[in-house]
Order: structure tokens, then C-alpha cells, then sequence
């Protein structure tokens, strides 16, 4: 089969200046910078001609040491490495100004904006991509109004405004961040970033679902007994205990990541693909979601956090022995849920997820257990293995679905087998990164996969109900769990609690 069908075709990105604000940060280092390079690199050529990349950041750096940081940062995290002969061609987009944090320091921006713009012939068409801590995001948006930085939206030029998760810290800062965006910008001007929407099997699961006749028949509770999702990482705190350790993964990943692959899984079909209804179709599934209120937290969260153990063959500390962390802020790595959505399609279906640091491996999943056969026929007696329809977003990408065959022989019996898909031998070529993806969104002003503002707020509503709880009652356990295993037992009686297990990603 070769036949490629291109239902829309990507607008293409315009020049413009993208600044990156917290340009020295973990996130420009490890995700940003390298994605930027590789869209210039690697036979994508996809950076628009004369388009800049400004850093913006408190640390006093000269341009030229932050071409050397780039480069640093794409050596370590690129994909594919630096590749000497082209790393002029990138570097010479790069600039840097200092002093983010002064009384002046975004009139000094707007200044030297401008001297790049002329300098390099391109159109005032900017992209603030706020790469700070939550709290910063407001003033940052405040000052960048200030100094005239932001176009009005209907204009000849645009003014783009890119927030990074975690938009606030609970429901009620990320509502002010939300009006405060909404103070100074237009809606068409934010464009608020969940990465997991970049990646290309979390797109796939959309398509799966609505470009093919044979799955909306059974994508419901009649069908499907439950469904899985587990999003693992085997890397630790790391460096990021500033901002982690206040936060949790509760925080962190559960109310972004894992209830935007809950939300593709349990979607209605959306009227068009019109980024305002696929929004919508979306966050009408969390508003669903049944609220773990009161002893429900209790019963249906596990919260737990890492002791030292042993990853990738090497030992690892545990997470109260990791730089930065404060044993009294009781930050936990490691979240499973049990959750509902309680709507017509998926009545009585449970939704498991699951998160941690230091677990086995990087692996996440999603997977689709369906309905056992009647105890009639090959049932009667010995339970079979349910069908399971797993999607990998990663590492290795790709879904696959557990069928149950003859063994070849005479004796009748019947062992599952699998059919799958593998990106890699399909595509024949690696998936690009989430934030390439996302990047060139931007710069082409395309919000289909960037959050809208009721998805936000839902997804908060539903984690700030289990927040509580756990504030009112300290008495509810907070678990360990060795580096290296695939979390807590606790994680696994929640399940056993049901007669399921996990599937290993
Ligand atoms: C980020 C979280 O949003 O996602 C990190 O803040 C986490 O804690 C990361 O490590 C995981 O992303 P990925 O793409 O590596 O699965």
C-alpha cells in the first residue's frame, strides 16, 4: 500500500524572531536549542529563511558564549549529533541578551529586536517563548505588553506567545495566569505547549481512531473491559529539584501528559478537524472524568517516591538523597490512578494510569484491553489472555494488537500472538522530536495541538480535588519504591484489586 492521502497540507512557517526567554534554562538546553538545530539540519531545512533565535535570560553571557552553550546543548541532546560542517549555518541565527530580569531589560529587547530585524531583513513577526519558572510567566507577559511588544492580533505582523506546562501550580494560579494571558493577548496569539501533543504516535492515536471504519464500533464499554496508560521514565530528579520538588507528579505529569492521552483515547468525535472542535471534543471528555473526591483519593490514587536502587545497571541514589530535595515538601514521583469517565460511551470502563521516575525504563503506552469471549466455547474453564490493543509512543513506536491463534499442530491449541507495527521499519526513518513539531507550529500560527484554555482548567479541576484531599489528610500514605522496579505495590494491589494487572510497556 502506497497510496498517501494528505487531508490538510501544513501551513508553512513564517520568518520571523523567535526569543527564548529563560534562554539558559534546562528546557532550552535539553529540548529547544537541539530541536531547533535539527530542524535546520538533517535534510529538514524547515527554519524559515532569515529567521532568528534570540536568548533572553538573567546570566550575563555574551552571544558567543551562548553559540558555545548551543552547541554544547546539541551535542549532548540532539538526536544525531553535531555535525561540524553545518554548524555554522545554525549558529549564525543565534544571539543573546542578558539582563531579563532588569528594570529595563525588555526595553533593551525590544531594541534589539529591532537591530536584528534590520540587520537581517526580516518582518517584526515575533515568538516569545516563555521558557520560565510558572511563577515568572505573568510578569513576563505584563512586560512584554509594556514595552509594545505585542501586535495587535489581527495585524500585518504577528506577536506569538508560547507558555510551557505547567501552566500555574494549582487551579486557582493557573486561572490567573489564564486571564492574565487573556488580558493582554488575543486567544490566536497563545499558544500553550503540552509536548506530548508533538509526538507523532500521540497525533496517530486521532487518526486510528477517526480515519478508520473498524474501531468506533468498539470503542466503548460494551467492547472494552479498561484501558491502561503508562508513561514511565527511568531517569531521576536530576537537576531539576527547583522545580520539581514543590511540584510532584501529580502536577508535573498526570494533569498535562496523561489526561491529554486520556482525553485522544476517550474523545467523542469531534464535528471537524477545526482546532476550536477538536478542542472542545476533548475537553468534554475530562469534564467527564468522575472526581476523586473525599476516600475515593484514598482507594484510587497511589502516591509514592523513590528509594535508591539500580537503573541501567548503574546504582542510583534515592529521590530524599538527590541535591535540592526538602523531605518536608513530601513531593511524590511516582502517581497511579484509577478514574472513570462518566459519560455514555465509557460508563463502568476504569482508566488506569501510571507515572514515575527511576522506574524499569523509558517506556509509555497506552493500552486497550477488551472484553473477554462468553466462558462457552475455548473460555470454559481456562481463562484466555483478553485481545489487547497497545499503543507505543516510546521508545520503540508503534502499536500492535494480541490476537489468540491455533498453534499449528493437533492438538487444538491456542496461544496469543501479536501483530505489530513498528514505526521504524514502516517509516523507514525516526519520528522528529515532539518540539520540532511544535516549534514550527508556531511559527506557522496552527493551534491544533496546543492546549485551549478549558482543557487547562478541567484537567486542573480534577488533580486539585486529589491535591486537597491529600493536604486535609496527611494520613494518607505516600509510598516508596526502588529505582529501578516499575513502582510501588501498592500501584499493583490497585489493579489486583480488580483481577488485572499492569502490561509491561
Ligand atoms: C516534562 C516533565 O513535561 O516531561 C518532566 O516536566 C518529564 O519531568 C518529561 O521528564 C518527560 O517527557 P518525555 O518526552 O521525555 O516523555
Amino acid at each position: 500500500m502506497d497510496e498517501v492521502l494528505t487531508i490538510s497540507q501544513a501551513r508553512p512557517p513564517q520568518p520571523c524572531t523567535l526569543v527564548i526567554l529563560g534562554a539558559s534554562g534546562d528546557l532550552a538546553t535539553r529540548k529547544l536549542l537541539p530541536a531547533l538545530y535539527n530542524l535546520e539540519v538533517y535534510g529538514r531545512g524547515l527554519l524559515p529563511p532569515k529567521t532568528a533565535v534570540l536568548g533572553f535570560a538573567r546570566t550575563e553571557m555574551t552571544p558567543e558564549g551562548f553559540r558555545q552553550r548551543a552547541r554544547e546543548a546539541v551535542q549532548r541532546h540532539a538526536p544525531g549529533g553535531l555535525r561540524e560542517e553545518l554548524w555554522n549555518r545554525f549558529a549564525e541565527r543565534l544571539d543573546y541578551l542578558s539582563g531579563l530580569e532588569r528594570a529595563d531589560g525588555f526595553e533593551r529587547l525590544k531594541q534589539r529586536l529591532q537591530a536584528i530585524e534590520t540587520a537581517r531583513g526580516l518582518p517584526p513577526n515575533r515568538i516569545f517563548y516563555l521558557s520560565v519558572p510558572p511563577d515568572a510567566v505573568q510578569d513576563a507577559v505584563v512586560r512584554l505588553d509594556g514595552a509594545g511588544l505585542i501586535a495587535p492580533p489581527r495585524g500585518e505582523h504577528f506577536s506569538r506567545v508560547v507558555v510551557e506546562k505547567p501552566i500555574g501550580n494549582d487551579l486557582a494560579s493557573a486561572m490567573e495566569v489564564n486571564r492574565t494571558l487573556r488580558k493582554h493577548l488575543a486567544e490566536s496569539q497563545i499558544f500553550r505547549i503540552d509536548h506530548y501533543l508533538g509526538k507523532e504516535v500521540v497525533q496517530n492515536l486521532f487518526v486510528l481512531r477517526f480515519a478508520n471504519g473498524i474501531f468506533e464500533d468498539i470503542w466503548n464499554n460494551r467492547r472494552i473491559a479498561h484501558v491502561q496508560i503508562t508513561v514511565a521514565e527511568s531517569e531521576g530528579l536530576g537537576s531539576r529539584a527547583a522545580y520539581y520538588d514543590p511540584v510532584g507528579a501529580l502536577r508535573d505529569m498526570v494533569q498535562n501528559h496523561l489526561l491529554q492521552l486520556l482525553s485522544l483515547v476517550a474523545m467523542e468525535p469531534p464535528v471537524s478537524l477545526d482546532p476550536t472542535a477538536v478542542r472542545h471534543a476533548k475537553a468534554n471528555a475530562l469534564r467527564a472524568l468522575r472526581p476523586a473526591e473525599g476516600s475515593r483519593v484514598r482507594e484510587q490514587v497511589v502516591r509514592a517516591r523513590y528509594r535508591s536502587g539500580v537503573v541501567d545497571g548503574q546504582r542510583v541514589a534515592g529521590y530524599l538523597e538527590e541535591p535540592g530535595v526538602r523531605p518536608e515538601r513530601r513531593a511524590e514521583t511516582f502517581v497511579a490512578l484509577k478514574v472513570f469517565v462518566d459519560n455514555w460511551r465509557w460508563s463502568g470502563v476504569p482508566f488506569y494510569l501510571r507515572t514515575g521516575k527511576r522506574l524499569a525504563r523509558r517506556a509509555s503506552a497506552v493500552f486497550v484491553v477488551f472484553k473477554e469471549v462468553p466462558e462457552i466455547l475455548f473460555n470454559r474453564g481456562a481463562w484466555l489472555r483478553p485481545n489487547v490493543f497497545a499503543i507505543r509512543i516510546q521508545p520503540d513506536e508503534g502499536f500492535s494488537l494480541d490476537v489468540l491463534a491455533k498453534e499449528p499442530g493437533l492438538d487444538l491449541a491456542v496461544r496469543p500472538v501479536r501483530m505489530n507495527l513498528r514505526y521504524a521499519s514502516e517509516f523507514g526513518q525516526a519520528s522528529p522530536d515532539a518540539y520540532e513539531h511544535l516549534l514550527l507550529e508556531v511559527m506557522s500560527g496552527d493551534h491544533t495541538l496546543f492546549l485551549g484554555a478549558s482543557f487547562v482548567r478541567t484537567s486542573w479541576e480534577f488533580v486539585q480535588t486529589i491535591l486537597d484531599q491529600w493536604q486535609r489528610d496527611p494520613s494518607i500514605p505516600l509510598g516508596s519504591y526502588e529505582a529501578g522496579s516499575w513502582g510501588p505495590p501498592e500501584a499493583d494491589r490497585l489493579l489486583a484489586a480488580d483481577g488485572r494487572a499492569w502490561f509491561e510497556p
